[in-house]
């Protein structure tokens, strides 16, 4: 029996790559993940009060389903986080909670793109957009970002890019996987583009709030013009990704994502609802206090000034300075590797270091780059880097 084509072509490097890391686990190898952003597996734990709110909606049997929109008690919170950091007001109908910004990537990409149809993202990018984009026909179109320029997009080629098939432009900022943070003047011309061609803007901003170089600004509170679908979250942030809730606000004040927002909706009942305790519980997350938060990147930004002091001190590797979340985006300038791929695979077999290799980010702009995350302790990534360190300079 046969599965569609659809499903087989779908990747995910981030994890595919784990499957010949298990491999040399099951033979008693011990492997340093520096593969996925999940904070709690190291040593960053969710707020107490939090944790807490979960248990008591648990108690008082909130185990039921609940609006498939969301709860209007969170989607209020919301609202009110959007208004005082982005200058946001739009209304309750205008927010929809999702399980993950990962659905409402699949959903508004389920609502706006037909076969042929093209999706702008950043080349490096996070690879769900362009996953999703291939899912429903689309051909997902990478602008470049710099590395020359600490990874800010060129506004040159994305404008370029655009074509009569465009449905929109999709915004990483905090980035994953470079973690450039772009300047006001760069998301200002990025959404004026958008502006000028009659595309909407999706603005993901799940590391908003992770920086350590100063702060980040939406788009949203720049071009108050432009439609918008801002994404955001409680996985990074609030340190809580197994919980797996999003959030999606509609920024569009001339009615002209309507229908789009009618499309999600549709998808939202049909799925009935995401997690209900949850949900009762990040309201806490929002309404109370954020004290983890300088603590959190505080280790963060010590943990990248190490990692980026011992990438650079390997023959063979450079790197940019990552200015918030927790990844790191090296280039392997060595001759010894043709591709990423195998760089990856090396490194894996021979340091037991596990990275996500570049091309998974996006195949031109991405290949010789691997993406490692700097979310374990100095100890961890020490050992991580004298392995690789000794090994590189060994076969040259
Ligand atoms: C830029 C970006 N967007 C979305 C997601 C997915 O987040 P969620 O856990 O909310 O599905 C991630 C996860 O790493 C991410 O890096």
């Amino acid at each position: 029996m046969k599965a569609t084509k659809r499903s087989m072509g779908v990747t995910y490097a981030i994890r595919d790559i784990l499957l010949p890391a298990r491999e040399l686990e099951k033979h008693g190898a011990e492997i340093i993940k520096l593969h996925i952003g999940d904070p709690n597996k190291y040593d960053f734990e969710t707020p107490r009060h939090v944790r807490e709110a979960l248990c008591r909606a648990v108690e008082v049997n909130d185990n039921g389903y609940a609006e498939s929109e969301g709860d209007f008690e969170l989607r209020r919170a919301i609202l009110e986080k959007e208004k005082q950091k982005n200058g946001v007001e739009v209304d309750l109908d205008d927010c929809v909670i999702t399980t993950g910004v990962t659905e409402a990537i699949q959903m508004v990409t389920a609502a706006t793109v037909d076969p042929g149809d093209e999706v702008l993202v950043p080349g490096p990018g996070y690879p769900t957009y362009t996953e999703f984009t291939r899912f429903f026909g689309g051909v997902s179109v990478p602008y470049h970002a710099d590395e020359a320029n600490n990874w800010q997009p060129d506004i040159d080629d994305l404008r370029k890019k655009i074509t009569p098939r465009t449905k929109f432009m999709v915004i990483i900022n905090p980035n994953n996987p470079t973690g450039s943070v772009y300047s006001d003047k760069v998301l200002k011309e990025m959404t004026d583009l958008a502006g000028e061609h009659d595309l909407f803007v999706i603005s993901d901003e799940i590391y908003d709030l992770m920086t350590f170089d100063g702060v980040h600004h939406s788009p949203a509170a720049l071009n108050k013009d432009v439609p918008m679908i801002l994404f955001n979250g409680f996985s990074k942030v609030d340190l809580l990704p197994g919980w797996r809730l999003g959030y999606t606000v509609f920024r569009d004040p001339h009615g002209k994502l309507d229908e789009i927002k009618e499309g999600m909706m549709r998808q939202l009942r049909l799925r009935i609802s995401a997690n209900n305790p949850c949900q009762m519980a990040v309201i806490e997350a929002l309404k109370g206090p954020k004290d983890h938060l300088d603590t959190m990147n505080q280790k963060l930004k010590e943990r990248r000034d190490y990692i980026c002091k011992r990438i650079n001190g390997i023959p063979g590797l450079s790197t940019t300075r990552p200015q918030a979340a927790f990844y790191i985006f090296p280039k392997i300038e060595s001759k010894h590797w043709n591709n990423d791929q195998d760089f990856v695979l090396d490194i894996l077999n021979n340091c037991h270091v596990l990275l996500v290799p570049g091309h998974g980010f996006d195949e031109i702009y991405g290949k010789m780059h691997f993406r490692a995350t700097f979310l374990p302790p100095v100890e961890t990534l020490e050992k991580a880097f004298d392995s690789i360190e000794t090994y590189m300079r060994k076969v040259g």
